[in-house]
Order: C-alpha cells, then sequence, then structure tokens
C-alpha cells in the first residue's frame, strides 16, 4: 500500500494540500497517508480532525520521504533534495515558467505532476485547480477592494440620506473575473465587464453585470483562453478603459493569455481621473500587471488616493475555502492514477490529463506535452453549420407550408358544408385557436417555455370544466371523450407544476423552498 505524504507549506502559505475529508478519499483509493505536524493548522484543519480521518501525523523529514508527496507551491532545493528516490511529487510546478525547477526534478529521477497544467477539458474540470483557484481569489480580490472601499458597495436610501451603489468595472471575464463579477454584483454594485471573448457577455449578464463589447473583430478562442488582442482592439479597448475609469469606484483586472505577460489595460493617467479612495486590485500583477503602478504582492496609494492592490496570494487569504478545493482536484486526480482503487499510482501516456500533467517521468523530462485540442467554447465550423441547417428547414418547409394552408382551407370547406349544424362553427374555432396558438407558443424564448407552460394550466382547467359537462351525457362515445379529456388536462396541470416547482427550487438557496 503506497503512503502519501502532505507536507506543510513555507511561512508564506496559508493553503495545504489536503484536508481531513480529502484525507478520506485518498485512504478510500488505498492509500495510507501521512500529515506533516502543523501542515492545516492555518487553514483551520488542525492535526487532530487528521488523524480523525484516519491519517498519520508525522514530522517534516518523514513526511517528505513518502513515495508520494502532495503540496501546494513549487518545491525549494531543500525540499526536492529531501524527496525519496522514485518519488512522485504532485503540486504547482509552473513548468512553462520554470524550466530550471523542472531539471532539478529531473536530476534527482523521480516523477513530478504539474497540478497546473491540468488542461481546460470538460473531463479534466474536477482536477482544475487553476480555475478552483481563480474562482476564489476572483471573490476575494472583490472582498479585499470591498476592504479598502470607504462606502457601501449597495444603493440605499437611509434617514441620513440616499447613498448611491459603488460601481465596478471588470477587465476580463475569464474564471476569476467572473467570480469577481458575482461577488460584486451580490454585494449589491453596479458592475459592468469587458473581454475580448464576446462569447462571455451572456455569462456576464447572468450573473448581474452588464457586458461592454469593444465593438473590433475578434478571432474566436477555440481553447477556452483569448488569443492576443489586435491593435485596433486595444486602441478602442483604452477609450473605454479611460472613460470608465473617469466613472468607477473600483477596478477588478484579471486579464491574462497564456505563455505571454499580462496585458496593460489600465494606463497610470487612467488611475489620475479615478476619484480619491477609489480602489483597484490588478490579479494579474505577478504576470507584470494589467494596471500601470501596481507592484506584485504590494499595497500601493497613488499620488491622487486610490489604492491599487497587487497581491499575488489571494486564494491563501481564503485558506480554509481554498484548501478544500484544493485537496479535492488533487484527490480527484489521485482517483484517476489510480484506476484499480488499489493504492498504487500509476501513470498512463495514452490519457490525455495524465500525459499534460507529467513533467518529468522517472527523470526523463515530458514537458512540454503535445497540445492538446480542446473545445472549451465553440468551434468555429459550429456557427458556420447553423444556417446552412436554418436554409434547409426553410426551404423545405416553404412548399409544405403552401400544402398545409390549402389543406387546411379545404377540410373546413368540406367540414362547413357537410357537418351538422354547430360542428362548424366549433371547428372553425378550433382552426383559429390552433393557429393563434401555434404563432404564440412559437414566439416565445425557450427560457420561458415553463412559464408558459404554467399559463396553459388555466386552459387546462377550461378543457376539465367542459369536460366535467359532458361526462353526463347519455352517448357513451362522448363520456369516453370527456373522461379522456380530464386525464389529459390533469396530466398537463399537475404535470406543469411538478415541473414548475422543480425549476424554482433550482432557484432557491440551499434547497429552501
Ligand atoms: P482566464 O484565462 O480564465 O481569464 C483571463 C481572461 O482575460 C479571459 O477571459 C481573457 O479573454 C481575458 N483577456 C485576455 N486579454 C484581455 C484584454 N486585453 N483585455 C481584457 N480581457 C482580456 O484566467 P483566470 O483563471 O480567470 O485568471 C485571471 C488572472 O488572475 C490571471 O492573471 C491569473 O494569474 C490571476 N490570478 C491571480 C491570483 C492572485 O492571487 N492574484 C490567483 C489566481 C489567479
Amino acid at each position: 500500500m503506497t503512503q502519501i505524504g502532505i507536507v506543510r507549506e513555507g511561512p508564506e502559505e496559508a493553503r495545504v494540500a489536503a484536508t481531513p475529508a480529502t484525507v478520506q478519499s485518498l485512504r478510500k483509493l488505498g492509500y495510507e497517508v501521512a500529515v506533516e505536524t502543523g501542515a492545516g493548522e492555518r487553514s483551520s484543519y488542525p492535526d487532530d480532525e487528521y488523524r480523525q480521518a484516519g491519517a498519520e501525523i508525522v514530522g517534516q523529514a518523514e513526511a517528505w520521504s513518502r513515495p508520494v508527496v502532495l503540496k501546494i507551491n513549487p518545491p525549494s532545493d531543500a525540499e526536492i533534495a529531501a524527496l525519496a528516490d522514485n518519488a512522485t511529487l504532485i503540486a504547482l510546478l509552473s513548468p512553462a515558467l520554470k524550466p530550471e525547477l523542472v531539471e532539478k526534478l529531473a536530476q534527482r529521477g523521480i516523477t513530478a505532476l504539474a497540478l497546473d497544467a491540468v488542461p481546460r477539458i470538460s473531463r479534466a474540470q474536477s482536477m482544475d485547480v487553476l480555475s478552483s483557484m481563480a474562482n476564489i481569489s476572483g471573490y476575494r480580490a472583490v472582498v479585499e477592494a470591498a476592504h479598502e472601499f470607504g462606502r457601501f458597495f449597495t444603493g440605499q436610501v437611509t434617514a441620513a440620506g440616499k447613498v448611491p451603489p459603488a460601481k465596478v468595472l471588470v477587465a476580463g471575464a475569464g474564471v476569476a473575473g467572473l467570480a469577481a463579477i458575482g461577488a460584486a454584483s451580490s454585494l449589491g454594485a453596479i458592475v459592468r465587464a469587458t473581454d475580448p471573448r464576446p462569447e462571455v457577455a451572456d455569462q456576464v449578464s447572468s450573473i448581474g453585470g452588464t457586458y461592454i463589447p469593444v465593438d473590433v473583430e475578434v478571432e474566436k478562442s477555440t481553447d477556452g483562453y483569448a488569443k492576443a488582442t489586435s491593435a485596433d482592439y486595444d486602441r478602442r479597448a483604452a477609450e473605454i478603459y479611460t472613460e470608465q475609469a473617469a466613472d468607477v469606484d473600483i477596478i477588478v483586472t484579471t486579464a491574462q493569455i497564456p505563455g505571454r505577460a499580462a496585458p496593460r489595460l489600465i494606463t497610470a493617467s487612467d488611475v489620475a481621473l479615478m476619484k480619491p479612495g477609489s480602489v483597484i486590485v490588478d490579479m494579474a500583477a505577478a504576470q507584470g500587471g494589467n494596471v500601470e503602478g501596481s507592484v506584485a504582492g504590494e499595497r500601493v496609494v497613488t499620488d491622487n488616493g486610490v489604492i491599487i492592490l497587487g497581491y499575488t496570494d489571494l486564494a491563501s487569504r481564503l485558506s480554509t475555502q481554498a484548501s478544500q478545493l484544493y485537496g479535492t482536484n488533487v484527490a480527484n486526480l489521485v482517483e484517476l492514477l489510480t484506476p484499480n482503487k488499489d493504492g498504487a499510482l500509476t501513470i498512463d501516456f495514452d490519457d490525455v490529463v495524465q500525459r499534460s500533467v507529467t513533467v518529468v517521468r522517472d527523470g526523463e523530462v515530458t514537458w512540454p506535452p503535445p497540445p492538446v485540442q480542446v473545445a472549451a467554447a465553440p468551434s468555429p465550423a459550429a456557427p458556420a453549420a447553423e444556417p446552412a441547417v436554418a436554409a434547409e428547414k426553410k426551404t423545405m418547409s416553404a412548399g409544405k407550408k403552401v400544402g398545409l394552408i390549402v389543406a387546411g382551407i379545404a377540410a373546413l370547406f368540406l367540414v362547413n358544408l357537410f357537418a351538422p349544424a354547430p360542428l362548424p362553427q366549433h371547428f372553425t374555432v378550433l382552426m383559429l385557436s390552433v393557429v393563434i396558438g401555434f404563432y404564440v407558443i412559437g414566439k416565445v424564448h425557450h427560457a420561458l417555455h415553463t412559464p408558459l407552460m404554467s399559463v396553459t394550466n388555466a386552459i387546462s382547467g377550461v378543457i376539465i370544466v367542459g369536460a366535467m359537462l359532458q361526462i353526463t351525457d347519455g352517448n357513451p362515445v362522448v363520456q369516453v371523450i370527456a373522461a379522456v379529456a380530464v386525464l389529459l388536462a390533469s396530466i398537463n396541470i399537475f404535470g406543469g407544476f411538478a415541473v414548475t416547482r422543480r425549476m424554482l427550487s433550482m432557484f432557491t438557496k440551499g434547497g429552501q423552498k
């Protein structure tokens, strides 16, 4: 049975790579877990809780000597030396930015898996630490801004006067940006966001933000990440940032393009336009910064009293939550590497996720992996296919439509000609209802079909009343039809209520009604 070591991070890091809950998950996969004394202390997971989860609490050297070591930050030289021969290290390794670290790990003859190299594909989402940490960091960026900001985020009307809501601009609506938009709008601020990927507009508005488009053609993303923006785009975006800087109170920047320095979005002259007491959080400060004047890891106050936060440890500032999500991501990766749940770690290079995260295998550098063609965004071919299908539908239905109309008119004419007294009248009403219903319902947006269904319950009610009046008719055929009408309309009513109830409970917090 392989033993996993959970080591304590350095003084600047409050997170831990496993929580008592994820220790249990690792043990279910057949591993024995040893946790270094005090590893979870700064994220509120005391040694005792690990012990109760079945882990052994050990000293530093012992935790580092286990065949598999789980960690958050890249190891120092001393830590690499402390690893056992043939060990497997799983941590954030930034292999693209730290080739010398990859080389050192290879020289040590070990296997190293970089959690920050998990590809952005749906199957790997449960292991994607970059996304889970960015989500936490985006939220925390807003909390930091709110802490510095001298006013409410939400607007209020109080006995002491009216308070306007704060205005927040989020630049870059990726994972961190969307979390920031959600956090700021739930605090009551007016939130605007911009991003070169127009496909994020719906996501922005669905969490309470307003998307500001930069009306310049942009190359579509095929891998969920942005491409470098054009000079035209940057020029128009710069105008927007200048306009917004003069108006908003808070700016959170999260813009990044993988493998490049962070794009510079907010200039010093934009910052100079902001009101004193305004706050900027530059989440990309560690990659060179989206904001002129931000300093990685520092709080800077400009001459005009604008506070620029360049904190690079936002996830660590929410360490309990961050450790829980990180620990779960790691446990999910370990599960993928343990197909037989027998405590034996194996790496299958035919699996794209396992291949991507492996930067060193048994002392051999395996970074970079072959490129992964991922489709986090719709591929450019997909939208092109849609109009073709739509056009095909149109040509097919045009001829049919005329035929149907002619057939309908002929049927109406025949019924009016031969049917006894009240039938033609009822039939005409039915036909008109079908035509009107078809056009009305056909124009209703898909998202509104459920409320529409609730409204049609009223129609079902009318049907039931009519059918109940007919059920006493002496003719057994009429009785049967009336009974069937009551049954079908009842199914519609109760089914409609059940579906609506289910939909509503999706929007109720914690499943409360
Ligand atoms: P992401 O790739 O999901 O999102 C980045 C977004 O920036 C994308 O939506 C992209 O379209 C957008 N973007 C690219 N160029 C842009 C431009 N010129 N103008 C406006 N938007 C642009 O990345 P994620 O995971 O959301 O991370 C965002 C940033 O936050 C990264 O720089 C990351 O390193 C940083 N980060 C910082 C942390 C901290 O503690 N300070 C913690 C976690 C992440």
